[in-house]
């Protein structure tokens, strides 16, 4: 999302809009196909087909998932990974994680990933947001996008008990008319261990924060969720944005059904998508034309391939595969941002029944980190760009880096997240953890095809740690959030059983905690990457856009879908203006 001017990251740009009536070759013909019914294609779908006389197509890979367990159940986030409804990518080995191969879970179903993931609501920093715009993205600031995170949003108030329990909000932040359930969980804990995680925190000169959607996410809080708390059930994007509303007859769902490539119109000038290139389950191969656009939020592991496929991207690749090039864009597939993630395990005599979902924001000098100087940023700038065979040069990416950098002296570069064994979907026990996450990596890594054939999975690499100060963070981290369980009162409430003082003795060295982040990092991603323009529009196109966590240039300091609905809210708002 990077206007030319900034560098070579802008692979997108915004070049009008031009409706054209397509020489449909087929019956199926709508006016637009949006591919991939996840986050962001559902939320697109809904507001587009508020309009009657446009007509909306989703094409989804997976299927229905209305009445599964393991989606609707709040309880069981992580059960659905390795299933059928999770694509069960995996990554290249990772050379700077200790040669891991990282699963990278990506939801295959009718409401995408918001069906399997950790239901976690909060936003982002206010900074952040606002980068993108520096970065040179107009239109693309917290201010322009508050309104739109509200929109997507129905705020459900926690229950007097949940109140007591630790939730706390400012309503001027919330949406309550949208049509995303999102709030408290209904089992949150009401015994004492808030008031103790609190007090610990307190020591280490973390406040409480009051309501962590407001643009400032710093502090401890009880997460908001996207949840049904009355009904207690998951709030998927289908659930919220699909099911009240799938009797509008200019809606259509292909289910089992993935898109392959995008379909051009023989023209000069910018290059019209005419529709999408299908295969259904039984390999039979069809095309469903789009009168107006395409819309391409298959998810940041995979958008990118299907660019690809359809012949924009990097020459060089293309030419491996034989795909004639139509448009040269060497920054499709670049600039993938994941966060890497390290937990801890306790045990306590204390049984905890409820579910928790304590959150801690925290910028680096709360965990004693120093922030990068400026002779780092060219040196990491030229690593980053040689590890990804210069697709984004040095130049580009040091200007990039130092945005970053200014963000990181106000922004938080640490999420520590407390459970009990409920919220981890495990029976009652004693079990609490603390999950981690650096949330602003320099490391970057790319996804692309490695194969002509539209059925095979790409080639994921996050390059995890390529940017050493990146595995320092994540150590430091780490033995702050050893310091944590190590202050009262919970110092006296829990014992460490992993990694344990046995493997990581209580007084480390900095090269030990080093060693352990590069060894055990669990790794579950949030990824992004990819890049767009102010109008999410694909350079050199007149009616390709692409709409998903793939256009987000920076990670942020929260979860990704509060984010992607705010942006493919704003998104549908863009396309609606250009219809009229
Ligand atoms: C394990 C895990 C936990 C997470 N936890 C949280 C959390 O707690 N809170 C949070 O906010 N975020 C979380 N995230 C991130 C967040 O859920 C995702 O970033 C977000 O849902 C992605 O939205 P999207 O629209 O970009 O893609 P998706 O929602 O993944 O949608 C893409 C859709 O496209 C479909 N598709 C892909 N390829 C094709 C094709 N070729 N043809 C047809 N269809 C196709 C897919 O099946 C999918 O339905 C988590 C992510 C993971 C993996
Ligand atoms: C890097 O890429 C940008 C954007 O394409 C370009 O303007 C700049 O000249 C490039 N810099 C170098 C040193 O190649
Ligand atoms: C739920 O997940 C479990 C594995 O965790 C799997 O065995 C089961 O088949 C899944 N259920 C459905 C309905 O997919
Ligand atoms: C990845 O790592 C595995 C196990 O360490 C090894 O067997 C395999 O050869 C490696 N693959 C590549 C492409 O290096
Ligand atoms: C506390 O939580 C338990 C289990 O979640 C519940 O049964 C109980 O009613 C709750 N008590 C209060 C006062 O909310
Ligand atoms: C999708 O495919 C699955 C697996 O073959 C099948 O069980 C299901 O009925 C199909 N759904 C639709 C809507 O065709
Ligand atoms: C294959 O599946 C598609 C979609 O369900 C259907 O329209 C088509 O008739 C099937 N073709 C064959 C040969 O079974
Ligand atoms: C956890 O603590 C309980 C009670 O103190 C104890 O019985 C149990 O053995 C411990 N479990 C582990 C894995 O340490
Ligand atoms: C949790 O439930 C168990 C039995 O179900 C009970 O013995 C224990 O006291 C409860 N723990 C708390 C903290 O309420
Ligand atoms: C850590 O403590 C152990 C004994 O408790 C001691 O043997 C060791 O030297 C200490 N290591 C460091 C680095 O201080």
């Amino acid at each position: 999302m990077l206007n030319r001017t900034a560098d070579t990251l802008l692979i997108y740009i915004f070049t009008g809009f031009l409706s054209s009536l397509s020489n449909a070759t087929c019956n199926e013909i709508f006016d637009f196909i949006i591919i991939g019914g996840g986050t962001a294609g559902l939320t697109i779908a809904n507001r587009l087909t508020e309009l009657p006389h446009i007509t909306v197509a989703v094409i989804e890979a997976g299927d229905k998932v209305f009445n599964n367990p393991n989606v609707t159940d709040t309880d069981k986030f992580t059960v659905a990974l390795g299933t059928p409804i999770d694509w069960q990518y995996k990554s290249t080995n990772q050379t700077y994680a200790a040669g891991q191969k990282v699963s990278c879970p990506a939801g295959k179903a009718l409401g995408g990933t918001s069906t399997i993931n950790g239901m976690t609501w909060v936003r982002g920093e206010k900074a952040q947001i606002d980068s993108w715009e520096t970065i040179g993205n107009e239109g693309w600031s917290w201010d322009e996008l508050f309104p739109y995170y509200k929109k997507s949003e129905n705020f459900i108030v926690p229950s007097p008990a949940q109140l007591a329990a630790g939730a706390s909000y400012n309503s001027v932040d919330h949406g309550e008319s949208g049509p995303l359930k999102t709030g408290y969980h209904p089992e949150l804990l009401n015994g004492s261990l808030h008031g103790l995680v609190e007090t610990a925190w307190k020591s280490l000169g973390i406040p409480s924060t009051i309501d962590a959607n407001g643009g400032d996410v710093r502090g401890f809080t009880v997460e908001q969720q996207t949840l049904d708390p009355d009904a207690n059930v998951r709030e998927d994007a289908a659930r919220a944005f699909y099911y009240p509303f799938q009797d509008r007859t200019n809606l259509h769902i292909y289910l089992n059904t993935t898109a392959t490539k995008v379909i051009w119109a023989s023209n000069d000038g910018d290059a019209i998508a005419d529709g999408v290139e299908v295969t259904s389950l039984n390999g039979t191969v069809s095309t469903i034309n789009a009168r107006r656009e395409v819309i391409l939020s298959a998810g940041s592991l995979r958008s990118p391939a299907i660019l690809e496929l359809s012949g924009i991207g990097n020459q060089n690749i293309l030419d491996k595969f034989g795909i004639p090039s139509k448009i040269v864009l060497p920054g499709v597939g670049e600039n993938l941002i994941d966060q890497p993630n390290n937990a801890i395990i306790y045990n306590s005599s204390t049984i905890f029944n409820g579910t928790t979902g304590y959150v801690t924001y925290a910028t680096a000098a709360d965990f004693h980190m120093g922030l990068p100087s400026a002779d780092d940023l060219p040196i990491w700038a030229k690593q980053v760009a040689a590890a990804n065979n210069y697709a984004v040069n040095a130049s580009s990416l040091e200007y990039l880096f130092k945005v970053q950098s200014e963000l990181l002296k106000s922004v938080a570069n640490a999420e520590v997240f407390l459970s009990t064994g409920k919220g981890l979907g495990l029976p009652p026990s004693g079990f609490l953890a603390t999950a981690f996450w650096l949330l602003m990596p320099f490391s970057r890594g790319s996804v692309h095809i490695v194969s002509s054939d539209p059925l095979a999975y790409p080639i994921i690499n996050p390059n995890y740690f390529l940017v050493d100060y990146d595995l320092k963070i994540q150590a430091a981290i780490t033995k702050w959030v050893r310091e944590f369980w190590m202050t009262a009162p919970m110092s006296s409430l829990a014992s460490e059983i992993s990694p344990g003082y046995k493997t990581l003795p209580a007084n480390a060295t900095d090269a030990q905690y080093i060693e352990w982040a590069k060894t055990s990092s669990a790794m579950m991603p949030r990824r992004l990457g990819g890049v767009v323009d102010n109008r999410l529009k694909v350079y050199g196109t007149a009616n390709l856009r692409v709409v998903d966590a793939s256009v987000i240039p920076f990670q942020i300091s929260g979860h990704l879908t509060a984010t992607i609905y705010a942006i493919a809210e704003k998104a549908a708002d863009l396309i609606k203006a250009d219809i009229k």
